[in-house]
């Protein structure tokens, strides 16, 4: 036990409670962060690249058109920070665009973060790149001194999505606070659409949604001893019009029982276990929850068809 990492201990002791307290919950729930390991990163890449997934090649167009405007909004010299590690397909984009004094990634995987950063450093090797391994949910204390304009957040993918309005909120203003005077933000939303689509992009045809989904209950078996029967669960994907969300669930096909870290669970069949919610916006309602957290929208770019949005914001009030 003394040589084991107590970051990683710990890690797989919030993936434990986080499991337990969620499946003893009337409504079973696990929170989406957990989808992340290896396994599970390595399904998100291939989902990103999926026909039925219009999420990213659709950020990537809009940012590929927009930057230059964005980069004249913005000047040079902001230190760039992004939430979550850099996607090779994106960052290099923005930063390529803005010209920053230094690039400052912030993610709570200190692996996967320099897995992303090596081939940053060596694409800019006169950049400053400061990964910081950080739960960004809460405020980071940024490395100081470069530039004198304010920092320039990237929050690219629509991840704010999976965060319920008042948390969503909460983390804008979090994220506000994080890079301190004078910050803009680089956001992206995915846009309410026709249900359909919506749907494919979260059922696809290859069962690559799926397999990530199912993912995160097999590695309840891999790393807290779980004996849940993977065979009997199914993936589900639905639009809660209400809440403008697509949500993920895992459904029991049949009446099942089975044990994690020891404590026992039964599932009816029909019973879901909650696995994610992905919030759609139209512009009013991206603007609102902006406003919420703190940012005024300077510039809003979206695609032809309208799927995605790209917002560039200043701190408001
Ligand atoms: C990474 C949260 C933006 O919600 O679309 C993809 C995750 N889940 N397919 C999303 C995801 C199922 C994705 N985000």
């Amino acid at each position: 036990m003394a040589d084991i990492d107590p970051e990683i201990r710990s890690l797989v002791e919030q993936f434990r409670a986080d499991v337990l307290t969620g499946l003893s919950q009337p409504q079973k729930t696990i929170p989406a962060r957990w989808f992340y390991d290896h396994k599970g990163s390595e399904l998100f890449e291939a989902i990103t690249s999926l026909p039925e997934y219009y999420l990213t090649r659709t950020e990537i167009g809009i940012l590929q058109g927009c930057l230059a405007e964005v980069a004249s909004l913005v000047g040079p010299g902001r230190v760039v920070v992004e939430f979550g590690a850099g996607s090779m397909a994106k960052t290099p984009l923005l930063l390529d665009a803005v010209a920053p004094s230094a690039y400052v990634p912030i993610d709570i995987s200190g692996e996967f973060l320099r897995e992303s950063c090596a081939p940053l450093m060596a694409r800019y090797p006169g950049l400053a790149i400061v990964p910081v391994e950080a739960d960004f949910s809460a405020p980071v204390l940024l490395p100081s001194g470069a530039g004198t304009a304010g920092p320039l957040g990237f929050f690219p993918g629509s991840t704010i999505g999976n965060m319920e309005p008042e948390p969503a909120a909460a983390f804008l203003r979090t994220m506000r606070q994080t890079l301190g005077d004078n910050p803009m933000l680089l956001i992206g939303m995915d846009l309410i659409k026709d249900e359909q689509r919506l749907i494919a992009a979260y059922d696809d045809a290859q069962g690559v949604t799926a397999a990530f989904n199912c993912n995160l209950a097999a590695r309840i078996n891999r790393e807290l001893g779980g004996t849940v029967p993977l065979d009997a669960l199914a993936h589900r994907a639905v639009w809660n019009a209400a809440l403008s969300r697509i949500e993920m669930h895992l459904e029991a096909m049949s009446a099942i029982s089975f044990e994690v870290s020891g404590q026992p669970f039964s599932m009816r069949a029909g019973e879901t276990i909650h696995t994610e919610n992905s919030h759609k916006y139209s512009r009013a309602s991206a603007d609102e929850l902006l406003a919420r957290g703190g940012w005024e929208p300077v510039c809003r770019f979206s695609d032809q068809a309208e799927q995605f949005l790209v917002v560039l914001a200043k701190s408001g009030i």
